[in-house]
């Protein structure tokens, strides 16, 4: 086997060129700002903010985290300073790294507010795509938008016409069929999904016999859900034509070329952020291992290339 190649890593997210398909995953890595001295930043794939919404919002009451088996619950609650802030203090920080910036965002109380915010990031040059987060369990909804095909639709297809830039649906796995949700966000417009949010969860500590989080219920992320994330990747890859970006318990090369097999173009790395700083940058140059050792030229070879199981 020759194993001298240097393996072509490089992928697209509709008009978004990636020099590798490795980000960091909303929420996981604030403005980027606050990792400066601990990562060489400009190595990322690209960087997706933390979800803003168009006024400040002080998010959820604490305690907002709390460990679980393999994983953690969250309730942030989408704490941020507003667009205005973001982009007045935040966004040349950002603009500076010379890495695609992929900007979260979300509404509070109706789906205009979408609209407000694609038309103000559109204008922004430093902006290469935006995430429609509409599958934060944090709000305390009755419903969200990624629960139903049809709002799905809706509203991705009414913020497609505010803006031609690359527009990613981030999908939630408190769902029947997220296959469904996925083709509503493909026949909309949307140039990709990302996938997975958190999964909803409770914690309860039985000594004080109350929720270990202050908003009782939260989502849960890292490890533990791995299985379900590479299931869910795997699902949609197989009824959708757009670009998967994989989430979900991603800690390292092995766990992000799971979603890769299974269908994802680009893996985001979260929950690890907080252990390992450096674990997306180690997933970076495992990858190009990974293809070197397995004379794989590019990444699109192993592109949801699963195959039957062997013995
Ligand atoms: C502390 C925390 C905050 C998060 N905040 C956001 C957010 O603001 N917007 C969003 O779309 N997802 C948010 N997420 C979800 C992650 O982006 C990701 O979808 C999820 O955690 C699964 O990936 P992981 O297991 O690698 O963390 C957050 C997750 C964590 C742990």
């Amino acid at each position: 086997m020759v194993k001298n190649i240097k393996p072509d890593i490089s992928v697209n997210i509709g008009n978004l060129d990636l020099k590798n398909p490795v980000m960091v995953a909303s929420g996981t890595f604030g403005y980027a700002e606050e990792f400066k001295g601990l990562i060489d930043l400009k190595k990322l794939g690209a960087i997706v903010t933390k979800t803003i919404t168009v006024k400040p919002r002080p998010g959820n009451l604490p305690p907002r985290t709390c460990e679980t088996p393999s994983g953690m619950l969250n309730s942030i609650g989408l704490e941020n300073p507003g667009i205005g802030v973001f982009i007045r203090e935040k966004l040349p920080f950002l603009k500076k790294l010379g890495i695609p910036v992929i900007v979260s965002i979300a509404a509070e109380d109706s789906p205009e507010e979408f609209s407000v915010l694609v038309s103000q990031l559109d204008k922004m040059a430093a902006v290469s795509a935006i995430e429609l987060n509409i599958s934060c369990p944090n709000l305390q909804k009755d419903k969200l938008i990624s629960q139903d095909p049809e709002e799905t639709f809706a509203l991705v297809s009414g913020v497609r016409k505010l803006t031609s830039k690359c527009l990613i649906t981030k999908m939630s796995p408190n769902v029947t069929s997220i296959s469904e949700i996925a083709l509503a966000a493909q026949e909309a417009g949307s140039n990709a999904v990302a996938l997975i949010n958190t999964l909803t969860g409770m914690s309860i500590d039985i000594y004080k016999r109350a929720p270990r989080i202050g908003s009782w219920v939260g989502g849960l992320s890292g490890p533990a859900i791995r299985p379900v994330a590479v299931k869910m990747v795997w699902e949609v890859y197989n009824k959708i034509k757009i670009p998967i970006i994989g989430m979900g318990g991603i800690m390292d090369t092995e766990s992000a070329m799971e979603f890769i097999i299974a269908g994802a173009t680009a893996v985001s790395v979260g929950t690890a952020n907080f252990l390992n700083p450096k674990a997306s940058l180690e997933i970076i140059s495992g990858l190009r291992q990974y293809m070197a050792d397995n004379n794989i030229a590019n990444l699109s070879n192993i592109t949801g290339r699963l195959q039957a199981c062997k013995d």
